[in-house]
């Protein structure tokens, strides 16, 4: 029996220094680090790191006994739930079981079995060649892969670092491909750096934030002894200083998508991991002063991270946030701690489906309704509850709608609506069944209707229409790499390829996928895996962008793996969970005298 022991330090407090030189391993360049060591936080399977073709985890042990906290239970008055109370001190917790018997590392994936071979195209096989090299080792195992490895790249600022967004394609490839041990590691590394000191010029952000990205450093000690240090980043180096808010949500759906390849509950069902779930449903669950329940954020807090006047209510975030909620409600074990919790989460989940469903979307008929809307009024049952001018109907958009067809709203906020076209909020609002069964085939509907604007040359532009002109100067602040067509103001992304491809999965659209990726593999290779591709178009190659880009590769194989293992595919989505339909926290009955505004306007929009 062999034991190693995971000290994992969680204050009310702002961790303290202390809780770094926990990280921190200690080995000199002749000898190999020394294992043995207990005291000290454990690298997890680095420290056991075990060829993972002899572990196998048959999923049918795991399956049938997981409990779900996914029945719902709402209460309409209890805003306020329980917050996590975790005492200062540590805890400890035994993770590894039985030495020789094969049982302590479960994340082979369970897919060998069921996945189609086929002959690797040239361009997979070069993919999967690059993904290898961008592997990242931690203590001697991998703990994710680098943004990009351009060789011909002589400054490349953060791209060197594990950024956890970039890392979720390449570990969807590494799961589907039968490698869980890398994900595994990320997992609970990145767990880890949640409860590291961070600060802003003396301010720190709530607990449970996760980094952007980070770095492994090999730090001197002395003349002979080095130390590997996990050096996180959480916005207080990035350009801009921007909140990685994207992090903890895209670690949840990571997480999630863990368990259900490889059938390794276990990961989830850990006290560390829950807790770490639930720091991060506390800090997006947070009162404040919001009248919405969209999460409230900054400029720059996810895939776009720069100013690109996505500050507010941007309906990325919203779908990601929605995904999150999903995956933390079928992960959470329900006791008493944790029922406050789910409890909230049910409400949120239902009112923010009502809310993107309802006020999100757009199609013909509802610019319509929009170009006639009243203004100024003053009651609560306003029909133009935003008080949006008509005006703000952007001249392209009239001539853009498609009559089949429609999309959801970029963002939305007191008298302002961002009709611009963002790719990835509208994919995962597909996945996640965060919008109408409806308004998913009318999504993609649209992307068919506008594959010249959306696909084009190169799949998938990041959004439609480019700020141009004045609206470039103030509201990217005239970013010289946001320029009209490129970058992240309408730019390509090849990497929103996987994203595509699961949400055409979903809707039963294969081909759509099969199409756009086509048109990427025809490129890819040729042109270096870049990051992004610039023009109306995406003719060119982007500006800057660095070649050898981890998440264009991973997304490209990653798309590739889906379509040839559709059970798999159908793991990672959602489909409509008509019980939450029902929830509504408001407390208004139908025999009230005053009505629930819900109940009321589901007779405007087709919820079903
Ligand atoms: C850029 C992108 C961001 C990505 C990072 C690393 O900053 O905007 O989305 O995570 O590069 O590739």
């Amino acid at each position: 029996m062999s034991a190693i022991y995971l000290l994992r330090k969680i204050s009310t407090k702002t961790p303290t220094r202390f809780h770094r030189s926990l990280f921190f391993s200690t080995f000199s360049k002749e000898s190999p680090p020394d294992l043995s060591r207990t005291t000290s936080i454990r690298h997890l399977s680095s420290q056991r790191f075990v060829p993972s073709s002899i572990y196998r985890f048959p999923q049918s042990k795991i399956l049938p006994n997981r409990k779900f906290s996914t029945s719902v239970e709402t209460n309409s008055s209890d805003k306020s739930f329980e917050r996590i109370h975790v005492q200062s001190g540590a805890i400890l917790e035994r993770i590894h079981k039985n030495e020789g018997e094969g049982e302590e590392t479960v994340s082979k994936v369970n897919v060998e079995t069921e996945r189609v071979v086929r002959e690797e195209s040239e361009a997979e096989k070069e993919a999967w060649r690059i993904l290898e090299n961008a592997v990242v080792r931690y203590c001697g195992s991998p703990v994710g892969t680098v943004a990009a490895n351009d060789p011909g790249d002589k400054m490349p600022l953060n791209y060197d670092q594990v950024f956890i967004r970039d890392f979720v394609p390449s570990a969807l490839a590494f799961l589907l491909k039968g490698e869980g041990d890398i994900v595994r590691n990320f997992l609970l590394h990145t767990l880890q750096l949640q409860s590291w000191e961070k600060t802003v010029d003396c301010y720190s952000p709530g607990q449970g934030l996760m980094p952007a990205s980070f770095k492994v450093r090999t730090v001197a000690l002395d003349e002979n002894t080095t130390e590997e240090v996990l050096d996180p980043d959480f916005g207080e180096s990035a350009i801009g200083r921007v909140a990685p808010v994207d992090s903890g949500l895209w670690w949840i759906i990571l997480l999630r998508a863990y368990g259900k390849i490889t059938g390794d509950f276990s990961l989830q069902e850990r006290i560390d991991v829950q807790t770490g779930i639930k720091l991060i449903m506390n800090l997006c669950l947070a009162d404040g002063f919001d009248m919405f329940p969209t999460l409230l954020v900054t400029d720059g807090s996810c895939m776009i991270d720069r100013r690109m006047g996505i500050h507010g209510h941007p309906l990325e975030i919203q779908s990601l946030f929605y995904s999150a909620l999903r995956c933390s409600r079928e992960m959470l074990s329900v006791n008493d701690s944790s029922k406050n919790l789910v409890r909230a989460i049910n409400n949120r989940l239902s009112a923010l489906s009502f809310h993107i469903r309802e006020y999100y979307w757009v199609d013909i008929k509802k610019i319509n309704e929009i170009y006639r809307y009243k203004t100024e009024e003053y009651s609560t049952d306003a029909t133009n509850k935003f008080n949006i001018y008509p005006e703000q109907i952007p001249p392209w958009l009239m001539d853009w709608i498609p009559e089949q067809g429609g999309y959801l709203l970029g963002n939305l906020q007191p008298a302002h609506m961002d009709f611009r076209f963002f790719t990835l909020g509208n994919f995962w609002s597909i996945v996640s069944s965060l919008a109408t069964p409806k308004q998913n085939e009318a999504i993609l509907n649209l992307i068919e209707a506008k594959w010249d604007d959306i696909i084009g040359n190169m799949p998938l532009k990041i959004c439609y229409p480019a700020l141009e002109y004045d609206d470039w100067r103030i509201i990217t602040g005239s970013d010289p790499k946001n320029t009209p067509w490129s970058y992240h103001n309408s730019g390509s992304w090849p990497t929103l390829l996987w994203q595509f491809t699961l949400a055409c999965m979903k809707m039963g659209r294969p081909e759509l996928a099969e199409k756009a990726l086509a048109v990427a593999e025809k490129r890819l290779l040729a042109d270096r895996w870049p990051e992004y591709y610039d023009t109306r178009s995406g003719k060119f190659i982007g500006k800057q962008s660095r070649l050898y880009q981890t998440w264009t590769v991973a997304g490209f194989l990653t798309s590739k793996l889906l379509l040839a293992n559709p059970e798999m595919a159908s793991l990672l989505f959602w489909e409509e969970d008509y019980e939450l339909l029902d929830i509504c926290a408001c407390g208004l009955r139908k025999s009230d005298r005053k009505k629930c505004s819900r109940v009321a306007a589901k007779t405007q929009i087709l919820v079903r």
